[in-house]
């Protein structure tokens, strides 16, 4: 047979196929997203999420010790507040001397070169469970905004570099922009979650916070699953109202929405590789149906193939230690 082309040319050696590999995954890839409790040397396994933890603030910080050396450069910090300190208003959110604010301070006091990034949702302080302020039975968009300009810039405060708005209302990014420039946080950065869809994926995270919505479901605020333009909309609204990056999540049932994101803004794009698509693949691999490590390298190189310049990923810290064996 005569063939002019022969494809597999390139596949035919493992040195080969790493030349022209065209998606490398790196640790600079990856965010880490950190579960922050109350108490001291704690360490508690999150049922949904096996292998993985909630630290009190100490171990917490004994943690980004060890993911800095590891060479990975980003954690995304969200805390399990108290149920005797969630109100409607997520007051606690903008306690000065909160959990999440005593968290952000301990970690830039031992490793300040980690980039400390916070999540800014009201969720794990709402009584009611929502991203936002619950007035009959409604999540009331501009009253929101309000506290979550606040919580960003309390969170500027306690020495973040970046807030990671993760709550859908509308103008959170131009609000949260203009507090953070009236009180001069002019190097504070804003990672939108821009295109954030209402995903039954989300359980095992809400496990970890104890944060489901006490009623109804997110759907007036999160993203209709079954969207594609209207992510580019809150995208490119997100970029034009201030934010340096913007994210989609999910990220493996919406691998077409980041690679729409990215061939539409001029800021990078990051995917969180969230709580349910880890417990599957963890699931999967306990029951001997899949190898778990491949499955991590795989799931990860999609994102980036798909045009993701960051990963948000539970499997950060495998990933690096499969990268380096
Ligand atoms: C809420 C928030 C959620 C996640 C991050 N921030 C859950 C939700 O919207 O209900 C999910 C992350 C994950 O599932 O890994 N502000």
């Amino acid at each position: 047979m005569y063939l002019q082309r022969r494809n597999r040319i390139l596949r035919q050696s493992p040195a080969i196929r790493s030349m022209v590999a065209e998606t490398m995954l790196t640790p600079n890839d990856f965010i880490v997203p950190l579960f922050i409790t109350e108490g001291e040397n704690i360490t508690q396994e999150i049922a949904s999420m096996p292998n993985y933890f909630r630290y009190s603030i100490d171990n917490t910080v004994k943690e980004v010790k060890e993911l800095w050396r590891m060479g990975i450069k980003s954690v995304l910090l969200f805390v399990k507040s108290k149920d005797e300190l969630k109100d409607n208003k997520g007051t606690e959110a903008i306690n000065p001397n909160g959990l999440m604010q005593r968290s952000i301070k301990a970690i830039k006091d031992t490793v300040p070169e980690m980039l400390v990034m916070t999540d800014v949702a009201l969720d794990p302080f709402s009584s009611y469970g929502h991203d936002g302020i619950v007035e009959n039975g409604q999540i009331v968009n501009d009253p929101t905004v309000e506290v979550l300009a606040q919580m960003s810039v309390s969170h500027a405060q306690a020495g973040a570099d970046f807030v990671a708005p993760s709550d859908m209302m509308d103008g959170r990014i131009g609000a949260i922009r203009k507090a953070l420039e009236e009180n001069n946080f002019i190097n504070t950065g804003i990672m939108a979650y821009s295109a954030k869809y209402a995903s039954c994926f989300y359980g095992p995270f809400r496990d970890a916070l104890d944060s489901a919505p006490g009623f109804g479901d997110k759907k007036t605020y999160q993203m209709d699953y079954a969207n594609r333009i209207e992510a580019v909309k809150e995208a490119l609204m997100d970029v034009e109202e201030g934010a340096d990056i913007v994210m989609v999540k999910p990220g493996l049932p919406y691998l077409d929405i980041v690679r729409e994101v990215k061939n539409a803004v001029d800021v990078p794009v990051s995917v969180y590789n969230i709580s349910g698509e880890y417990a599957m693949i963890k699931a999967a691999a306990k029951m001997g149906w899949i190898d778990e490590d491949k499955a991590i390298l795989e799931t990860l190189t999609s994102f980036k193939r798909a045009g993701a310049d960051l990963i948000a990923t539970y499997f950060a810290k495998d990933a690096v230690r499969i990268l380096n064996h």
